[in-house]
């Protein structure tokens, strides 16, 4: 939600802040602005649109010079999304300029009140409330900038990461986070502001993450000091030493990032095993479960809260950890939990999945958890991320940074670290006998390589995606394991091609969604070997005596689907529990091509944003 950006030092501002902001474009790209400052004149450009319009505007609009400057690309909350409502915002003096991600929930009374007091709004925006409510606390108290972004935040009710330059002040910067990311990279008399640190990695590998309730004043001449927004005190920076490298948020030649990361999947797994699991010796060491192993294999009952594709990936899981460490399992939506005054006892365990390790409602679910005595265990791939740190203990996915916004890696990732947990949960438990657990870890040992053998099928599933890319509805059917993947499969093609699809387990067909089948309705069918795979031939059977077009995905070799199916997509054999680790890859690059060809914006479909920063 929002991606902001800022530099101040002895560079020229634009291109860092430009650059900046076309990888924080993930965040959300309905608008986007850049506010310079080159010693004498604070310029400001704007526009609705992506980054790319924004530097056409502000190229042939305003002076590029400058050695601060602050960007923002936005997904609107607050006022639709115009050149007026993006961001930077001025005060009404034209002094201070504001960018920020978040939302101010109390800015509606804030403004009435600031009106009465004689200033004027432009925009329909929470944010540009905020900048004058600094303004106003500095002209009544006198006080310094920090000061006044300080009492103006405590008198704030939201979640923002902000970024304020007052330009009487030109060599500091004043920030601050409360629900919203916000880390600073520290180069030799230069720093640089960002949601994420993608946009300074060239520049230094020093960055300080903010955490909630804590603001700095970052100068140019003095270095940075951080305070606690609340009572003042005075925090000792850690400068963390970054892993990233410039390659890993590249395209490294794919067309999108989407197909780079779903190409990615088999490294991306192997490196999520890496280091935990030794298949022949039988071991699987995760620190935060070790570390927590009889807390959470006595839990009476584990809850898994996550949204979107992660959500999904909860729902494997729970198949997974009832199947293995027979623990019962609900899977909830974040957003519905925190707001349902769910019953939660001191002995659940709540495994909290997201990818950012930021979306708000699964922080606010996480939070909930834990003021009633949950032990909480994140599934996090951003590493510091907000939820890692909330959580009690976890364990990271390893994927690498996801920058297209549909979710591939992570999925995949996040299914393999809750197969190792409810693998570890198992053994501890005695669940699992212990030629099952070594079968299992030598198969899980394999799916990289079978991963790279379904990547395989690209070329067939460009052919059948040219066939079906004008359809106006998808179904997607699955059962047991398969169930969350047809779940995704479907989402994967509505959030990038805008085709209506649903997912249903293969044997609720029959209560409702069969009506819709007709010979325009492509039905994308998971039929892999074992489990259910009679009874999907049998729903397969009910489609096709109704005239629907059946895309079945199958295992190797199988001939009885292919004699019924339009059309097949074989993925190699695997032990049932793990199927879904390769039926979801076809499933990934039918939406992907699918898109494509419609031409839409695959890496930044419309109206979606990487990071949910917001309820
Ligand atoms: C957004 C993204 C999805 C993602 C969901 C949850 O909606 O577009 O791809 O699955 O948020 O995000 P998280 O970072 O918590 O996994």
């Amino acid at each position: 939600m929002c991606g902001i950006v800022g530099y101040i030092g002895h560079r020229d501002a634009y291109p860092v802040v430009l650059k900046g902001l076309q990888r924080l474009e993930y965040r959300g790209y309905d608008s986007a602005g850049i506010a310079l400052y080159d010693g004498e004149e604070l310029k400001l450009c704007k526009t609705k649109g992506k980054v790319a319009d924004l530097k056409e505007k502000l190229e042939s609009s305003i002076s590029t010079k400058g050695n601060v400057g602050l960007g923002h690309t936005r997904w609107a909350t607050h006022g639709v999304p115009n050149d007026v409502n993006s961001h930077p915002h001025y005060s009404n003096s034209g002094n201070l300029v504001i960018i920020h991600n978040g939302i101010i929930e109390n800015y509606d009374a804030l403004k009435k009140e600031l009106k009465t007091r004689g200033f004027t709004f432009e925009s329909d925006t929470d944010t540009e409330v905020l900048v004058n409510l600094i303004e106003d606390v500095s002209n009544k108290e006198g006080v310094k900038l920090g000061k006044a972004v300080q009492i103006a935040l405590n008198q704030t009710v939201g979640a923002y990461a902000i970024a304020v330059f007052d330009k009487r002040k030109p060599n500091e910067i004043v920030v601050a986070r409360l629900g919203s990311p916000l880390a600073i990279g520290v180069g030799e008399d230069e720093f640089f502001i960002a949601s994420d640190a993608s946009p300074f990695i060239e520049y230094t590998s020093n960055a300080i993450y903010l955490e909630d309730g804590e603001m700095a004043v970052v100068r140019r001449d003095k270095g940075i000091k951080v305070r606690k927004i609340k009572d003042d005190s005075l925090v000792d920076p850690y400068v963390q030493e970054l892993q990233l490298n410039l390659e890993q948020i590249e395209k490294g030649g794919y067309e999108h990032f989407m197909l780079k990361e779903i190409y990615e999947q088999p490294s991306a797994i192997s490196d999520t095993f890496r280091g935990r699991m030794l298949a022949d010796k039988g071991i699987i060491r995760m620190a935060g479960v070790d570390d927590n192993i009889e807390r959470i294999s006595n839990a009476k009952r584990i809850l898994i809260v996550a949204c979107g594709t992660s959500w999904h990936a909860g729902l494997v899981a729970e198949y997974i950890f009832e199947d293995l460490a027979r623990i019962p399992v609900e899977v909830e939506y974040a957003s519905e939990f925190r707001y349902r005054n769910p019953i939660i006892s001191e002995n659940d365990v709540v495994i909290a999945i997201s990818q950012s390790g930021e979306t708000a409602d699964t922080m606010a679910a996480i939070k909930l958890a834990k003021e009633k005595g949950a032990f909480v265990f994140g599934v996090c791939n951003v590493v510091g991320s907000s939820i890692s740190r909330e959580t009690h203990a976890g364990a990271y996915t390893h994927a690498g940074p996801e920058i297209g916004v549909a979710s591939t890696k992570a999925f995949t990732t996040q299914i393999t670290v809750l197969t190792l947990m409810a693998l570890k949960l198992a053994k501890h438990k005695g669940t699992i006998s212990h030629p099952d657990f070594m079968l299992l870890l030598q198969e899980m040992e394999r799916i990289p390589g079978k991963v790279k053998l379904a990547l395989g099928s690209n070329e067939n599933i460009k052919f059948i995606a040219d066939i079906y890319k004008d359809a106006r509805n998808c179904l997607y059917l699955g059962r047991g394991f398969n169930f969350p993947v047809a779940l995704e499969g479907a989402l994967k093609l509505k959030e990038i091609s805008y085709i209506h699809a649903e997912g249903y387990p293969a044997a609720e067909m029959k209560h409702g969604p069969i009506a819709l089948i007709d010979e325009q309705m492509p039905v994308v069918v998971i039929a892999t070997k074992k489990g259910h795979y009679e009874k999907v031939v049998s729903n397969i059977q009910e489609i096709k005596s109704r005239s629907g077009k059946i895309i079945a995905i199958v295992t190797e070799g199988d001939t009885e689907v292919r004699d019924l199916a339009d059309h097949v997509i074989e993925v190699p054999e695997t032990m049932e529990l793990l199927t879904p680790l390769l039926t979801t890859i076809p499933l990934q690059l039918l939406s992907y091509h699918i898109a494509v060809m419609l031409g839409k914006n695959v890496d930044q479909p419309r109206n979606l944003a990487k990071s949910v920063t917001v309820e």
